[in-house]
């Protein structure tokens, strides 16, 4: 089976309902992303912290995948597909795909401010100050913030140079070290980026752009490289 790597973020869950980063009205409109999104954040408000992520978990919890979750999982029936997502949301998990990594934390777990290897899953939409690991230190969101290491980010380098196939979808591409994950795929595979906006990519090879929605161009393409020898 040829191997497909699908490198996601916020655009293609926009359909599900969830707020980009960067699109205009975007959620670092919204917020100052140094005010929630940083360890400094966390040491100076961790209430504030804590309900910018309760709000986000609850919107995605009352979310559903669309059609582009929905078509990446299917290309399991042919391909062998791994999902690299920087999104915090569960949607490629409930829309069937089998491997996604997430580079950039869940917003459905929680860990120990003090041990970052107790992780818990979060029951409902809330964290609160004074919910405790087992080490009685505050938890924490799951998610990798602005100035912190991407623990995932080795693993993901070495999934996305044994791509056949790589497809990128909903990223500005604007973040690192997860954008310069398109230029670890080998140069002579077939590579799709698919955004309805121009994204600012420089010497990739073999780089298709599909400038439509999440929600067309996923499926369309699914369509394409099912129909193809595997
Ligand atoms: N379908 C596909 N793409 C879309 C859609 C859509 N319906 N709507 C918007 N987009 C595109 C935008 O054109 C943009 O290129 O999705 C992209 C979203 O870019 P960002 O908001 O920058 O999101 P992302 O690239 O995932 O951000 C990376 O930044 O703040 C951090 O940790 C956060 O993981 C996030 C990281």
């Amino acid at each position: 089976m040829k191997k497909i790597i699908a490198l996601t973020g916020a655009g293609i869950s926009a359909e599900s309902g969830l707020s980009t980063f960067r699109d205009s009205g975007g959620l670092w409109e919204e917020y100052n992303v140094y005010d929630v999104a940083t360890p400094e954040a966390w040491e100076s408000n961790q209430e504030l912290v804590l309900e910018f992520y309760n709000k986000r978990r609850k919107q995605v919890i009352d979310a559903s995948p669309n059609a582009a979750h929905h078509a990446l999982a299917s290309m399991e029936k042919k391909y062998d597909v791994t999902i690299i997502t920087q999104n915090v949301d569960d949607l490629h998990e409930r829309a069937g795909s089998k491997n996604v990594v997430h580079l950039h934390g869940e917003l459905g777990k929680s860990r120990s401010s003090t041990d970052s290897s107790l992780i818990y899953n979060i029951e409902g939409w809330e964290l609160k100050p004074g919910d405790l690991c087992e080490k009685k230190s505050q938890l924490r969101p799951h998610v990798v913030w602005f100035g912190e290491a991407v623990p995932m980010m080795e693993v993901a380098a070495r999934i996305t140079e044994q791509a056949d196939i790589l497809i990128v979808v909903g990223s500005s591409l604007s973040v690192y070290p997860a954008a310069g994950l398109i230029s670890v795929a080998k140069k002579n595979i077939p590579k799709y980026l698919i955004d309805p906006k121009e994204v600012s990519v420089h010497d990739i090879d073999n780089l298709s752009c599909i400038k439509e929605k999440a929600s067309i161009g996923v499926p369309k393409l699914a369509k394409t490289l099912m129909e193809n020898e595997s």
